[in-house]
């Protein structure tokens, strides 16, 4: 991706700078039960309002097709970004994102003050990127910032469309930071490098394997996926999850791993249980070296014991770390040691750089209360696989070129 013209290369002191933020965060009820991309959203916004730009935030929230979902009002995450910002003098709502009600709220900002317009998504022209909205929504600012890195791999009018219908449009410093350590950091890094991939389906990570093959030292291989890859070595995996579409895939990988020397580790051993419930009977199966597989009728849920101590002791040599997707079924207590000894043992290796890629690994990091011993915790899911499989992301591409 050529470099892109920056947030910090622009004067924007007065002016109506449109911000697109990835706000789009779990609600209960009406309450944000994590505020993960608002908080680091935050340095971009008081990034401008220092500089005493005009700051107009645009956001989705969930999927409400097009049209108003009373339940995907951004008015919650408004109220919570007003309490985090702890100052409610300067931050103001809009219940519409385009119109007349938009551009009054617009005229009547000052410099430093934030406006967060209501969820693009309301409108169907947001995600078929059509040019009238994309050209209704430019028309509210004179400068834009895509800080969305969540949002990224989304060519929608907000992430897309805009961009064209204004003079400049640069990166915000959330995104600047998920590049360095996306991007910038694993170009060249410090070796042994190595790649922890967990999560159900190989068809998600094939990708990200396939880019990393020439960079990385080593695979780690779990969560359900590994059950894809024993599989098609003929080893049995009992009820365990498999994609049998992902069989040509995982044989593929296998196939690459060997003739690039690029060892890629699968498990040992399984924990193996008859139900994925809380409280479930469980117990610990040797899968690989025996090749007994897991038992019939039962399922693999979690990596087994022995290979902890493996996964755990390749953690500890390496000085670059990857992680995406969960171990085993760390939600459910009884299936989450595999994934929290990883996330342990990664936390200990404190020599490492330690990049753990959105979505559910960064929750499990999270629910083992582990976040803040990681070097960083990338706020995208699907922009971050992308991005690591060495895709380009839309909302990035097509922002100005740094000259
Ligand atoms: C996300 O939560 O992954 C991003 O905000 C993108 O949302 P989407 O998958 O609904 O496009």
């Amino acid at each position: 991706m050529a470099a892109k013209l920056s947030i910090r290369h622009l004067s924007v002191r007065g002016k109506r700078v449109l911000v697109r933020v990835d706000f789009n965060v779990p609600i209960e009820g009406s309450c944000v039960t994590d505020d993960t991309r608002i908080v680091e959203s935050l340095p971009t916004l008081l990034f401008l309002r220092e500089k005493r730009a005009r700051i107009i935030l645009l956001a989705h929230l969930g999927r409400p097709g097009g049209k108003p979902v009373a339940g995907l009002s951004l008015e919650p995450v408004f109220k919570h970004l007003r309490k985090l910002l702890d100052d409610s003098r300067n931050i103001f709502f809009c219940p519409e994102c385009i119109g007349p009600l938009a551009e009054a709220a617009v005229l009547a900002l000052k410099d430093g003050d934030i406006l967060l317009l209501e969820n693009v998504r309301f409108h169907a022209g947001e995600e078929a990127n059509n040019s009238t909205f994309s050209a209704e929504l430019a028309q509210l600012g004179e400068i834009y910032i895509n800080d969305a890195f969540g949002a990224a791999h989304r060519a929608h009018a907000s992430t897309v469309g805009i961009s064209s219908h204004l003079p400049f449009s640069a990166t915000g410093l959330l995104v600047e930071k998920e590049l360095y350590y996306l991007q910038g950091q694993l170009e060249s890094p410090k070796r042994p490098f190595l790649v922890l991939l967990g999560g159900s389906k190989v068809s998600d990570k094939i990708g990200v394997i396939e880019a990393l093959m020439e960079r990385a030292d080593k695979f780690l291989i779990g969560g359900a996926m590994a059950y894809t890859f024993l599989k098609v070595q003929g080893i049995p995996v009992g009820d365990s999850l498999v994609e049998v579409d992902d069989f040509g895939l995982a044989g593929k990988l296998l196939t690459l791993s060997k003739d690039s020397g690029v060892e890629l580790l699968l498990p040992l051993d399984a924990v193996e249980t008859l139900e994925i419930q809380p409280g479930a009977v469980c117990r610990n199966t040797p899968v690989f070296s025996q090749r007994r597989g897991v038992t019939r009728g039962w399922i693999g849920v979690d990596i087994g014991v022995k290979t902890r101590a493996l996964y755990s002791a390749e953690i500890a040599r390496a000085a670059t770390i990857l992680w995406n997707g969960p171990l085993g079924v760390f939600e459910i207590r009884e299936f989450s040691s595999g994934t929290r000894i990883a996330a342990e043992a990664i936390a200990a290796n404190s020599l490492s750089v330690s990049i753990i890629g959105g979505g559910d690994s960064v929750a499990a990091v999270r629910s083992f209360d582990l976040g803040n011993k990681m070097t960083f915790l990338s706020t995208g899911g699907g922009a971050s696989l992308r991005l690591l499989e060495g895709r380009p992301l839309p909302g990035i591409d097509t922002l100005t070129e740094k000259k």
